[in-house]
Formats: structure tokens, sequence, C-alpha cells
């Protein structure tokens, strides 16, 4: 399977067509970015873990019945998906207060809940993904309430799965954030990537941050939390 033209160029990924109208190839880089891309840099190394850590867990998620995107790992960086159109929502889940929940709430980071949270944010750059909830999606006609319902149940199916397995690499799964798409047959399936970008990933003995906000809050040591992550998570 070969690249053919660039169908598109996102902050962290390229994606390019294929002589198959089905599949795709995206190819991971290793820019970076935070705050709707205000902040930029380069992490190095980081799109060969993203592209193996998100291709490694979406063939679990399979297993556990969670259809996802992913066909065919082509090489460090690239990897054949389904061709599917974005449902333009983020869908975030949380376990553990962080980031903007603790911000929004004015609670610290940390705090262990009882059952997880669901939220979601329009996909939109130009609007700075801003948060909605259900009703105003349909509104907007982003997706059906068929299409919501599955979304959310296959959610918080993703969370029960990589928050056990995350718990055997001694790995608090804090926050996550997934995206869906639709196949050319309606499917939903389990888009976009897992990875220490998309994570808050905490190490449970230290709490010690394992993921992208090491580069969100200059906290240095970025590649080291990749690393270390892929280690756990591959041995490797
Ligand atoms: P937040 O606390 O900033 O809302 O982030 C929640 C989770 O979503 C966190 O694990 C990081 C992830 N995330 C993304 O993957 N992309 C984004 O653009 C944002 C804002 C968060
Ligand atoms: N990737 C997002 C951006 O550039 C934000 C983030 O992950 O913090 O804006």
């Amino acid at each position: 399977m070969e690249k053919t033209v660039q169908l598109y160029e996102g902050k962290a990924k390229k994606v390019y067509a294929t002589a198959d109208e089905n599949l795709c190839i995206v190819s991971y880089k290793d820019d970076a970015t935070a705050f709707n891309g205000q902040k930029k840099g380069t992490i190095a190394g980081k799109g060969v873990i993203n592209n193996k850590m998100s291709n490694f867990l979406m063939q679990m998620l399979e297993k556990e019945g969670v259809p996802t995107h992913f066909v065919e790992e082509l090489n460090d960086r690239d990897t054949v998906v389904k061709k599917v159109s974005i449902v333009p929502l983020e869908v975030i889940i949380r376990n553990i207060s962080a980031g903007s929940f603790a911000k929004h709430y004015g609670v610290e980071e940390g705090i262990v809940f009882d059952e997880p949270t669901i939220e979601f944010s329009y996909k939109n750059d130009d609007l700075g993904d801003p948060l909605l909830n259900e009703y105003h999606a349909l509104a907007l006609k982003l997706a059906t309430k068929d299409e919501i319902a599955e979304i959310k149940r296959l959610a918080f199916k993703v969370n029960e799965v990589l928050k056990a397995y995350m718990l055997t690499l001694n790995v608090r799964l804090v926050d996550f954030k997934l995206e869906f798409g639709k196949t050319a047959d309606g499917q939903i399936v389990l888009a976009d990537e897992i990875s220490p970008d998309t994570c808050r990933l905490w190490d449970k003995d230290t709490n010690e941050k394992l993921d992208k906000d090491r580069f969100r809050r200059d906290m240095g040591g970025v590649e080291d939390a990749y690393n270390e992550i892929m280690r756990r998570l591959m041995g490797e």
C-alpha cells in the first residue's frame, strides 16, 4: 500500500489517499502544538511513539469489541486506516480532575471521581473547539441521536479497557480525548489517535506526568516521558 496524494495536514499528522478509495495512510509527525496551535514545538521521536502506541491500543480495543479505523501499520510513522468522515466532536472522558476541568470548576488536580465524566467539544479550530452538549450537537447537525448514543457507549467502553490496562503498567488514566469517524457504510468507529498527546497519564506511585502536559506546561523531560510510556507499553 502506497501514499498517493496528500489529502490533509493536521497539527500532528498528515493524511494521504491510496489507490483504494476506502483506505488512507496517516503519517505521524514530531510536531507538537498546544492551546489551539498558539504554542508550537517539536518532540523528537513523538511521531513514532504515537503511531505505535495508538495502533497497539486500537488493536486491543478491537479485541474488546470497539470498532476502530486501524487496518495495518506500514512502518514507524505510517499506518493504513479506514477512510472515514470525522464526526466533528472531541469526546473527553475524565476519571480524575485535571486540566480544564480543574480550572473551570475551581478545584485542585487529582480528585478521583466516583464515576467517569464525559463532555463534548465542537471540533472547530476557528472557534477554539468550544464546549457543547448533546442538544447543541444535534441542533448543529454534527451527529444524529443514534450516533451520539453509540459514541457515548464506545467512549465509556474505551475508558474501561484503557483504565484497566494502564493500571497494569502502573499508570493512572486521568483523562483523554477521542474522535470518532463514520465509514462509507455508516458505521461509527474510533478514529484519530490514542497517545500521550491525547491522554493524561500519571505514574501510579508518584503521580509524575507521562504525557503532553510536560510540553504544554514547559516542565521539561518531554521526550523522556514519551519514551517511558512506550517502554512500559511495549518494553521498548
Ligand atoms: P483539557 O483538560 O485541556 O480539557 O484536556 C482533556 C484531555 O483531552 C487531555 O487528556 C488532553 C486532551 N486534549 C486533546 O487531546 N486535544 C485538545 O485539543 C485538548 C484541549 C485536550
Ligand atoms: N493539540 C491541541 C492544539 O494545538 C491542544 C492540546 O493538545 O493541548 O491546539
